[in-house]
């Protein structure tokens, strides 16, 4: 049984040591495809694993296809959308995530661009204050409860929009549940995205959403950049002098942005959401022992695919 750890961006090194000690406690061997920077290698990589762990890597149909003894891939993380789970389906594949292992990292980034934003970038100006500000959360799922755990410290009224989540476990947090997406962007001068990357959120965040936030308004992405329609932001940016834009997912119009909207755009040079070494190791253990627990067990919890 051969598990493959293939992370463009690699995991802290204490991290691989804690899914290497799983692994060989189970008599399994690990293999380590760190920093690739070639489809090919990953392709060259899959061939005789039986188990794969990721992070954003990519998983499509040719990887699937190349690795003719895969049983299990696990997302060491929360979105799964760099996995294609129909041809996983097909090839028998089963595909989880390990979530909330990660949650409090990004939450702590999201709450850190907050602050950066606030703060004018830290160049020395005077900014304002988040304590009083309203906060909208934008999916009350793991990230987004650490958030607003993390936002009332900070004294700011928070405020949360979740298609799927009931308002009376949103309430029973401290937090405002609003009924419609619309009414969190007009209630709230600070948005937090907390939204996975499917077909009916894709290019969701538009200008016309956008627009109705407040005036001094400030959006932070630490979910995914296709939920954002990135020529309409741009607009919005030049309509609106006091919005600000801060992400940890590099949008393709990255330099344009930059160059337009200095001051009030900020983008990490590589999402840096999850990079912390408690991050990697609870969502690195954690997809170690669900493999360990799948093949041994036949435990499926965190299957995301059927
Ligand atoms: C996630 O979905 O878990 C986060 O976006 C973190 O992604 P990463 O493991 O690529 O940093």
């Amino acid at each position: 049984m051969k598990v493959l750890v293939a992370t463009e961006k690699p995991f802290a090194k204490v991290a691989v040591d804690g899914i290497r000690k799983e692994v060989e406690a189970a008599g399994y061997e690990l293999a380590l495809l760190e920093k690739y920077t070639d489809k090919q290698q990953l392709l060259d990589a899959v061939a005789d694993a039986d188990a794969i762990i990721i992070r954003s890597d990519i998983v499509d149909a040719e990887v699937i296809a190349a690795a003719k003894q895969l049983k299990i891939v696990v997302r060491a993380g929360a979105g799964y959308d760099n996995v294609d789970l129909e041809a996983a389906t097909k090839a028998g594949v089963c595909v989880m995530n390990t979530p909330g292992q990660n949650s409090n990292a990004v939450a702590e980034l999201a709450l850190g661009m907050m602050v950066f934003a606030a703060r004018n970038l830290y160049n020395g100006t005077s900014g304002t204050e988040l304590k009083e500000k309203r906060l909208g959360i934008h999916a009350y799922g793991n990230v987004g409860r650490n958030v607003a755990r993390i936002a009332k410290g900070f004294g700011m009224e928070v405020y949360a929009y979740d298609a799927f989540c009931p308002a009376e476990v949103i309430e029973k947090d401290g937090v405002k549940a609003l009924t419609s997406v619309e009414e969190l962007y007009e209630t709230c001068q600070v948005v937090s995205l907390h939204i996975p990357a499917t077909a009916e959120t894709k290019n969701s965040i538009n200008y016309a959403l956008l627009n109705r936030m407040p005036k001094g308004a400030l959006l932070v992405n630490t979910a995914r950049k296709e939920v954002i329609n990135e020529a309409e932001i741009v607009t919005l940016m030049e309509d609106r002098a006091d919005f600000k834009y801060m992400t940890d997912i590099m949008p393709a119009n990255h330099a344009e942005m930059q160059e337009k909207f200095p001051g009030r755009y900020f983008a990490t040079p590589k999402k840096m959401g999850a990079q912390t070494a408690e991050a990697n190791i609870n969502a690195g253990i954690a997809a170690a022992k669900q493999i360990v627990d799948f093949v041994q067990n036949g435990n499926e919890r965190f299957r995301v695919n059927r």
